[in-house]
């Protein structure tokens, strides 16, 4: 049965029992504590712990699912895959335990005609929490299982929870039985391979806190409803279905590693260490995909780098499996067809997907191509040092530095003949680790106890927002904040938070920063420093107290200063005009991934390869002024997601289905895009945009800055007065600058022509004296002379210069500039001084050591640098020592060592 019939009849079978069908929430959701969505019920939350009200009792999915804890396990198991699909239903203090038992058992057991899996019933083993007799006794009742079929089992396996506070309750497992071939008797228990556990059902009863462990948590009571949420691992299903040996080989997936195999010339099943990297391919290439598809960018941090690093392993697992070309290219369209049956809106968004992911795989080849030369040299030396084996170091240094991993190091290595001491690598990656884990923890801190903001939620319910029609109100304090905790009031001088019963601050979000302006009151005036939402539906004000004290229940006048309000509607109204100019400029794959504005600044990123020409930024610039002088109306208004994603709105990432979402627009299609901010009425008002820079943002996205409104103008005024106080300067208008400037230009190389000859001449002056002082060294001339302020150049010159008025006897010259402190050296030999075994080359190292220096070249010339100037009458002294020796007939200063 194929994945994607399976699908369809988990969720006939529930909608046919009341559910209302639910698509797929984004795998990102606004949530500080998750990465991505690794539940069906993650979206689900806010209606299990009650902080919002579910519009249906039932509901049912199939989410996108992603988990990359075991990202090193993929491909070695047969169960772990980064990308998964959950089916699961849900009630929302409708049915429990009963009811998700016989929904269940109803769906696995019942016949293939009636629509259901048609599950052999005498294959199906469950598991309960201990003491759980009611579900024990259930599954009995229900689906008569024999007591032996029903195991019970602790808190570790069989209470399900988010890992982070949250909702939570016991559990009971379904698990099938594949038969003797895949492991011993006994039951779940004993063995999870044989025992395949397909689907969790979860009675979510209770609200857990302080989660030290899986099985190690605090209950802070009862939740207001009982509740059910189940998980089905839809890919689990169907392997089991298909008569697959693991989730790499089912319909969705298989036809990657089948590609993977074609390039590769290698054949998946014939050695084990390759079946790993064609799995390793398959998987990442697939949950890359999904992440793309919802706007996940690669990246150094959290979401970016975990997508990064997908993308990484997938490439670098070709290269391993012998294909050292462009992969993805090859790959990602063949997942992506696989993938656009449930998720059509991948074909849609493939042209932005491919940018992305191959603008990835380029800039990881370079990094290859970088670490490979780093790598030899690490093996050349180990090989110098007469070891076979690369240090710890050397591998965890081409690992941390060059993004060189570690298998492809130990393959390299042992091409080489050598070993790699992979115990001290891998202690070195595990302190790494651990300085990582303590940051994140020390990262979550800042955002761990929302406790007290729910608890105003809770007792005075959402803020009344007005910031989208005032920005002034009359408003009471309902609560303060000191540190953290709640507190009566704040004194004169204090920053604390602020909670008023109405508001209209906007708070910092999409990408807009938070209103500045004060709360004034009787005897009391405060200045507002920030706004955040740190729970949906509440908005707190940090402020500082600048006279007088505010105190709970006190009346106030809140006021966002107009100007700022001003400033930030035609900075966010501006992203929106840069952001449609550059898709008109650059096509419609320029996508936004990310964006910051506040009065006078804005800029975005965006999806894009190489640096923006000039033309290019220029064109861009004239778009925006262009949308601005056409005063087109700005307008927004609230609609279905799924009304959005007609209209063509962009930027539907994080969104959840069932959400009003509001959109909006400048001049009708010409920008439309989702948007919770504060905007201009007409595009006029925005005044004027400047495009000041392009810059990159790691691979495959570029950063556009630009500054609006009154700034706008300043900004080009003060460009303006430059040009004038130049203009002044050269005594010219402004029109004829460039070629004035061009024309300083030319006498400044003329005159540094003339300069550099008069050197010379001088230099030549210079050499006449320095010859006639040559000493007789046994019949070799031998000039030993210090250049004062003479770089490398000046120093060639001479040494040449000298040497060329010896003809005619054996000459060698040495010159030793200093110039900026820096001793530069150039040691020139005539031919007749050659014909005695003297070697410049050779000669250089006698003169290297004083000045803390090294240099090279050949017989007759040779130059080198120091960093010691106060070791040249050592390196002159030096020098001539070698050649008395080499002339007299002593040890001979040459290049062979003759
Ligand atoms: N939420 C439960 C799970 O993820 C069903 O296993």
């Amino acid at each position: 049965m194929k994945t994607a019939e399976i699908r369809r009849r988990f969720l006939d079978h529930f909608e046919q029992s009341g559910h209302t069908v639910v698509p797929s929430a984004p795998l990102l959701l606004d949530d500080p504590n998750l990465l991505f969505v690794n539940a069906g019920m993650v979206p689900f939350k806010p209606y299990f712990l009650q902080q919002e009200t579910p519009p249906f009792d039932r509901a049912t999915s199939v989410q996108k699912c992603v988990r990359t804890l075991d990202i090193e396990e993929v491909g070695k198991t047969t169960r772990h895959g980064t990308f998964f699909q959950m089916n699961g239903n849900f009630s929302f203090g409708d049915y429990f335990k009963a009811g998700a038992i016989e929904h269940a058992w109803g769906l696995i057991t019942g016949s293939l005609d009636s629509g259901a899996l048609g599950i052999d019933p005498e294959t199906v083993w469950v598991t309960v929490l201990d003491g759980d007799d009611e579900a024990r006794g259930l599954w009995r009742e229900i689906a008569g299982l024999p007591d032996e079929r029903i195991q019970a089992r602790g808190l570790l396996d069989n209470y399900w929870h988010m890992g982070v506070a949250g909702p939570g309750g016991p559990c009971s497992e379904i698990y099938i039985d594949r038969g003797p071939a895949y492991g011993p008797d006994g039951g779940p228990v004993v063995d999870e391979d044989r025992f395949l556990e397909i689907w969790n059902l979860v009675f979510m009863q209770e609200e857990i806190t302080n989660v030290r462990a899986k099985d190690d948590f605090d209950v802070v009571g009862a939740l207001p409803s009982k509740n059910i949420d189940t998980g089905m691992g839809l890919e689990r299903v169907a392997y089991l279905l298909q008569e697959k040996q693991n989730l790499y080989e089912i319909d969705e997936v298989y036809p990657v590693i089948e590609r993977a195999s074609e390039l590769s010339g290698r054949r998946y099943g014939a050695d084990a260490g390759d079946d790993v990297r064609f799995r390793v391919v398959a998987d990442h290439v697939r949950s890359g995909l999904m992440l793309m598809g919802d706007g996940v960018t690669p990246g150094n941090e959290s979401r970016g780098y975990v997508l990064r690093r997908l993308l990484r392993r997938a490439v670098r697992s070709m290269r391993l499996l012998g294909f050292d070309d462009r992969a993805l290219p090859e790959l990602l369209p063949v997942s992506k067809d696989l993938m656009k049956v449930s998720y059509p809106e991948l074909e849609a968004d493939f042209a932005r997907i491919e940018q992305v992911a191959y603008a990835e795989e380029d800039a990881f080849r370079q990094t290859l191509g970088k670490g490979t030369q780093i790598f030899d040299l690490a093996a050349e030396r180990t090989k110098a040092d007469g070891g076979s084996r690369l240090s710890g170091d050397r591998a965890f240094a081409l690992h941390d530095t060059y993004g060189f991993p570690i298998d492809l190091t130990l393959e390299m290595a042992s091409e080489q003949g050598l070993s790699v001491d992979e115990g001290g690598f891998r202690s070195l990656m595990a302190e790494q680790r651990a300085r990582a884990k303590a940051d994140a923890k020390s990262k979550k801190g800042s955002h761990a106890d929302t406790g007290v903001y729910r608890a105003a939620l809770d007792a005075f319910g959402p803020t009344d927002w007005q910031a989208y029609t005032t920005v002034e109100t009359e408003s009471r304090v309902i609560a303060l904040l000191s540190e953290g905790a709640s507190a009566p009031a704040l004194p004169e001088g204090a920053v604390g938070e602020v909670v008023l019963d109405r508001t209209p601050f906007y708070a910092e979000s999409g990408g807009q920063n938070a209103d500045a302006g004060t709360l004034e009151w009787d005897g009391g005036r405060a200045e507002v420093l920030d706004v955040q939402r740190p729970v949906r539906g509440l908005v707190v004000h940090q402020v500082r107290v600048l006279s007088g004290e505010l105190t709970l229940q006190t009346p106030l006048h809140a006021g966002v200063d107009p100007q700022w309000r001003l400033g930030a509607c035609q900075a966010h109204s501006g992203t929106h005009v840069v952001h449609a100019a550059l898709r008109e400029v650059l096509g419609p794959t320029a996508l936004q991934s990310g964006s910051y504005n506040r009065p006078g600044y804005l800029r975005l990123d965006f999806g894009w390869n190489g640096a923006l020409a000039p033309e290019q930024l220029h064109d861009v610039e004239v778009a925006s002024n262009r949308a601005l002088r056409e005063d087109l109306p700005v307008s927004a208004a609230v609609m279905p997601l799924e009304r959005a994603r007609e209209v063509g709105a962009l930027a539907l990432f994080g969104e959840t289905y069932g959400e009003d979402v509001r959109v909006v627009e400048i001049g009708g299609p010409w920008s439309r895009e989702l948007c919770g901010g504060t905007h201009v009425q007409r595009s006029s008002q925005i005044g004027t945009v400047v495009v000041t820079s392009d810059s990159s943002v790691g691979a495959g996205n570029r950063r556009v800055e630009a500054i609006v409104g009154l700034e706008g103008f300043e900004y080009l005024a003060r460009e303006r007065d430059l040009v004038q106080q130049v203009g002044t300067m050269l005594k010219s208008s402004p029109t004829d600058v460039p070629a004035q400037v061009q024309k300083l230009l030319d006498r400044l190389k003329a005159t540094e022509k003339e300069l550099d000859k008069l050197k010379a001449a001088q230099l030549g002056g210079a050499a006449a004296g320095i010859a006639e002082a040559a000493e007789d060294l046994g019949g070799v001339a031998f000039v030993g002379h210090r250049a004062e302020g003479a770089g490398g150049g000046d120093a060639r010159s001479l040494a040449l210069d000298v040497r060329g008025r010896l003809q005619g006897r054996p000459a060698v010259v040495v010159v030793i500039g200093d110039a900026g402190g820096k001793p530069a050296v150039v040691v020139a030999v005539n031919d007749a001084a050659q014909e005695r075994g003297l070697s410049a080359n050779a000669l250089i190292t006698a003169v290297g050591g004083p000045i803390g220096g090294r240099g090279g070249g050949k017989a007759d010339v040779a130059q080198g640098g120091g960093s010691d100037q106060s070791g040249i009458p050592a390196a002159l002294a030096a020098a001539r020592e070698a050649v008395g020796r080499a002339a007299t007939g002593g040890a001979a200063v040459d290049g062979a060592g003759r």
